[in-house]
């Protein structure tokens, strides 16, 4: 089955967002299997943000995803990275349909609200940067014969 990995950000944790964003996945037919409350080293959002290292809001962004701590989740289904990063909506809140996480609460770019792996590889690295195995549970849902 596909994993993501998912973060509500500094900011969703701020405003109260993390009970309704792990609703909405749950409701959505989705497994949680694992999850934390920690906050981040610039180590650790270096490496996790490696890839835009180049770009001119990456120290912005270094400095918001450390400045208070993050709810890092694993989330299991069928397609799950795509769905998950449907239901975020796009990376720019102002261009993120109602209905979704960033189009219901974001207002900038900068302070999204949540964090989504973009891909296969980028769940699988983002997991184990964030997770070790033990805290990673694999279960059956009964519910799951039912969406
Ligand atoms: S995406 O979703 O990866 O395609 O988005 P991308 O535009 O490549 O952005 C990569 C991450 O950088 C964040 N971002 C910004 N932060 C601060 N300021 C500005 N201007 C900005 N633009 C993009 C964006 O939220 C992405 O973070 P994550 O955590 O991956 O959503």
């Amino acid at each position: 089955m596909e994993r993501t990995f998912l973060m509500v950000k500094p900011d969703g944790v701020q405003r109260n967002l993390t009970g309704e964003i792990v609703s909405r996945f749950e409701k959505k037919g989705f497994t949680l299997a694992g999850a934390k409350v920690l906050a981040i080293s610039k180590d650790l959002a270096e490496t996790h943000y490696g890839e835009h290292k180049e770009r001119p809001f990456f120290g912005e962004l270094v400095d918001f995803i450390t400045s208070g701590p993050v709810f890092a989740m694993v989330w299991e289904g069928e397609n799950v990275i795509d769905e998950a990063r449907k239901m975020m909506g796009k990376t720019n809140p102002s261009e993120a349909a109602p209905g979704t996480i960033r189009g219901d609460f974001g207002v900038q770019v900068s302070m999204n609200v949540i964090h989504g792996s973009d891909s296969e590889e980028s769940a699988k690295r983002e997991i184990e940067l964030f997770f070790q195995k033990d805290e990673l549970v694999t279960y059956e849902k009964t519910i799951n014969k039912w969406v």
